[in-house]
């Protein structure tokens, strides 16, 4: 075991999990206000307090933005106290931020830690992506193959029709072309408002009867993801999506080459990872903030890599105190 890989193991896993309540709380005093920006101003205020009192070498690799764009938790900034190991952080204090606005399902604070390397410095552009829950043979899923043909296969290996298979999807006029095809099939398709985070977890998840993800979102919302699934299982598969010489040239800043890749699971968060979320507003994964008296409660779930134990963490908070 690493030196920080024993961080990770020791000090960190439920030390996560303060972070993402605190953005989480910050938020919910938003929820349903109709200001986006606040929420998220208020998420990103209290994950980097949060954050900076944990003894870590902290860089964060997938944050609000770049320098010149985001006053707080930029990519490259440092965080933590600067003791200990090189931990790279990929977060989004608040994933979901018209949800937030709207008080609609499945806004999340959300937090992806790993060692040095281990995440994709994923810029800021969209991501195709395609994830199933865990169960399957290796490779059932790939972009170089239609929706109908993935489908196909994942009905196969299920022992399903392709009409029983439910595709979860971001509802955006880009998806229209795709959610025809999959209608066409006699799929279910969900779809959803925003939040792909939850969305692709969900495909872990038996209860949600939501068998596969599909469509394009958010690139760092992708490695995030796929954080998750390294835990709990599951399989994805990511290419970046560029629409102009820009977003592709802060794409080679970041070190990516080969513009064209499809990406594993494995090479967007790599080695041990740990996933912590705390649910703002309710959802499939979690309950969200409530306020009951001088009391708030919140809901998180957090889960590592290496071991895949999974740990659902109920708090009790103090307005008081
Ligand atoms: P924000 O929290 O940044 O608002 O992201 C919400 C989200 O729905 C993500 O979950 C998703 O990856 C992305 O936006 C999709 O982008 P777009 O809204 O441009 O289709």
């Amino acid at each position: 075991m690493t030196a920080a890989s024993k961080v990770l193991d020791r000090v960190l896993v439920l030390e996560m999990v303060r972070v993402t309540e605190a953005a989480a709380i910050a938020a919910s005093t938003l929820v349903g206000r109709g200001d986006e920006e606040a929420a998220d101003a208020a998420a990103v205020e209290a994950m980097r307090a949060a954050l900076n009192e944990l003894d870590m070498d902290g860089t964060v690799v997938i944050g609000e933005g770049e320098r010149d764009e985001a006053p707080m938790l930029f990519i490259g900034e440092k965080v933590g106290t600067g003791t200990g190991p090189a931990i790279d952080i990929a977060l989004d204090p608040l994933e979901g931020t018209t949800i937030c606005a709207k008080a609609g399902p499945n806004s999340l604070a959300v937090l992806a830690i790993a060692e040095g390397g281990g995440l994709l410095n994923a810029p800021d552009v969209y991501m195709q992506k395609i994830a199933v829950g865990p169960g399957y043979p290796e490779g059932i899923i790939d972009l170089d193959r239609s929706p109908t043909e993935n489908v196909r296969a994942v009905a196969e290996a299920k022992g399903v029709a392709p009409g029983d298979i439910i595709v979860c999807v971001l509802d955006r006029p880009r998806h229209q072309e795709m959610i025809a095809e999959l209608r066409a099939l006699g799929c279910g398709v969900m779809l959803i408002g925003d939040g792909d985070v939850a969305g692709v977890i969900a495909t872990t998840d038996p209860d949600t009867t939501i068998d596969m993800y599909m469509g394009s979102g958010g690139a760092p919302e992708g490695v995030l993801a796929c954080a998750a699934l390294r835990c709990v299982g599951g399989q994805f598969k990511g290419r970046l999506l560029f629409r102009n010489d820009d977003e592709r040239a802060r794409a080679a800043k970041w070190g990516v080459t080969d513009l064209d890749r499809q990406y594993d699971l494995c090479e967007l968060a790599r080695g041990d990872v740990i996933f912590a979320a705390t649910g703002v507003t309710n959802g499939s994964l979690l309950a969200g903030v409530k306020r009951r008296g001088g009391r708030m409660t919140t809901e998180s779930v957090v889960m590592r890599a290496s071991s895949g134990t999974v740990r659902w963490v109920k708090g009790e908070h103090r307005l008081d105190r």
